[in-house]
């Protein structure tokens, strides 16, 4: 019998979790309704960093990579589960201070802009691909850094402070896929 021809992607992500420091999340909850804060959570959440793009991001560079480099697409992938989890999170807590999760994010003139994948650096080689997740990570904490400086609500610094050990986390693994290039 005649094998047929195909092309196959072999690479099974069965049994993949999300990659995340291992220390639960503090409660979803905020001091009071507060659309000023809710509108600098919107910019985490779907603004030009934040974790919408670096889910985009990731999964591009998994697709990117799981036929020839399985492991590595593998990775990329939990993280960003992981960072669909702090969309989640972002997200709920966006409605409870009075917000919409309509992926819209206020840009610096104050107009609401949808989020587009202009956003996101998405080179096809794989060191490149690396240092664009880097710098989006480290623009990511240096982002909810400032935004806990403006946000008066212990509760809500509180998850972000949660969601910044996660991406100090992705840094430091993906500075060792780095290391085995
Ligand atoms: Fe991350």
């Amino acid at each position: 019998m005649m094998e047929e021809r195909s092309l196959a992607n072999n690479c099974s992500f069965a049994g993949l979790k999300p990659i995340m420091v291992d220390l639960p999340y503090p409660p979803v909850k905020v001091r009071g309704v507060n659309r000023d804060y809710a509108d600098l959570l919107k910019v985490d959440y779907c603004g030009s960093v934040s974790e919408l793009s670096a889910i985009t991001q990731y999964i591009n560079n998994e697709t990117r990579l799981s036929c020839n480099h399985c492991p590595m697409a593998k990775t990329l992938l939990g993280i960003g589960m992981a960072e669909m989890m702090h969309l989640q999170k972002l997200g709920e807590l966006i409605v409870l201070l009075g917000g919409d999760v309509d992926f819209s994010a206020r840009s610096r003139s104050g107009r609401p802009v949808m989020w587009t994948p202009d956003y996101l650096a998405i080179p096809d080689n794989t060191k490149k691909m690396l240092m664009a997740d880097i710098d989006a990570e480290a623009g990511a904490i240096r982002q909810y850094e400032m935004h806990m400086g403006m946000i008066k609500d212990d509760c809500v610094d509180a998850v972000l402070s949660r969601i910044i050990l996660d991406e100090e986390y992705h840094i430091m693994l993906l500075k060792i896929l780095m290391q085995d290039l």
